[in-house]
């Protein structure tokens, strides 16, 4: 009797997942969907445009009509609506800022995973030689805080509507969304509660783009954005403060800082809304949280967490009530009530 192996599934697609990311990366990077944007055009039309070699780009185009990001039909290779949306830097939804830093500073963060482990310490060093705080690494030109942030951006407006809608939160009327960047989330949640005014309170470098971004909305005249340090200075008023992504960036002990602050500020009633991913209880899943968790073993001081883990840092800091809801956005919700 033969035994029968395994399906070898797993490590034949993981053995080439990231030569697709790379494929995305680079076909982004190259300004393959910015030349597009207009309309089909053949490969040798865009090799001329891109400075690129004939035969070797129209290798990569065929691989991102593979990858569903390109259509090749008479007149030529087209930005599949996905590419349009995502991968363009006229898009308002686009994710290129992101790609770029992916593909700029985390794929070689990423290169050295193994010194990571090894070590338990952010790759900035190992990686680049660069030592200081991260946001001044990830912020290292103007034109990087710009697309870094759209990146961000891109991801919020998959995920704010969702985040917001994941709690009722009609009862508050002066949410502060602290490191809100560009608002996504202040202006979902003020479209989403007409009684509710919002302000995106960040870095002072991030205000002049925030204040271009929410002025573009409808809800504008509800959304306040105002320059500040969350560590630093003192925080806005607010009844319900949120926190999208900033806890993960932390180690416990700077997290707890932060809840404390806000707990202090809260009157009784108020809330606190955590918008992250989060690891299943088991810590089994969901890949998705697990691989963010990695990359920000690489790229911060902080982690993901278990609904437990924000759970077990809000009651420390005295939040009584503490609630998590699943979404199928990129990041999760959790509210805390004082
Ligand atoms: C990972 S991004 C998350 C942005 C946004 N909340 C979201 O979910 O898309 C972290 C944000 O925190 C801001 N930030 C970092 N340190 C800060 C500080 N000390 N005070 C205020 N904002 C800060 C950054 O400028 C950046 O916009």
């Amino acid at each position: 009797m033969t035994d029968t192996p395994p399906d070898p599934s797993p490590v034949l697609d993981l053995l080439i997942a990231f030569r697709r990311s790379k494929t995305m990366f680079a076909a982004v990077a190259l300004g393959v969907f910015d030349a597009l944007a207009g309309g089909p055009k053949s490969a040798a039309a865009l090799a001329g445009e891109l400075h690129a070699h004939p035969d070797a780009l129209a290798r990569l185009l065929d691989a991102c009509v593979g990858l569903g990001l390109l259509r090749h039909d008479p007149a030529g290779y087209a930005n599949t609506p996905v590419a349009d949306t995502y991968l363009t830097a006229a898009s308002p939804r686009r994710m290129t800022g992101y790609i770029a830093f992916t593909n700029d500073i985390l794929w070689k963060l990423w290169a050295d995973l193994e010194g990571g482990i090894r070590d338990g310490t952010p790759g900035w060093k190992r990686s680049f030689g660069w030592d200081g705080p991260i946001f001044a690494n990830i912020f290292r030109t103007e034109a990087q805080r710009r697309e870094f942030t759209m990146g961000m951006h891109g991801f919020g407006l998959i995920s704010s509507p969702e985040v917001v809608a994941a709690f009722d939160l009609s009862r508050f009327r002066r949410l502060v969304d602290l490191g809100g960047a560009t608002g996504h989330l202040a202006v979902a949640a003020c479209r989403r509660y007409p009684d509710l005014r919002a302000v995106v309170f960040d870095l002072p470098q991030v205000v002049p783009l925030a204040a271009e971004l929410v002025a573009a909305t409808e809800v504008a005249d509800r959304v306040e954005v105002t320059a500040g340090d969350f560590f630093a200075d003192e925080l806005p008023d607010a009844d319900l403060y949120a926190l999208g992504r900033i806890l993960h960036d932390w180690a416990d002990d700077k997290a707890l800082t932060l809840l404390r602050k806000m707990y202090a500020r809260l009157p009784v009633g108020g809330a606190v809304l955590v918008a992250e991913k989060l690891i299943a209880d088991d810590r089994a899943g969901p890949p998705w949280a697990q691989m963010q968790d990695v990359n920000m073993l690489l790229v911060t001081e902080g982690r993901e967490r278990t609904l437990a883990g924000y759970a077990d840092l809000l009651k420390q800091a005295g939040f009584a009530e503490v609630e998590g809801r699943r979404t199928t956005a990129p990041v999760d919700a959790v509210l805390a009530v004082k």
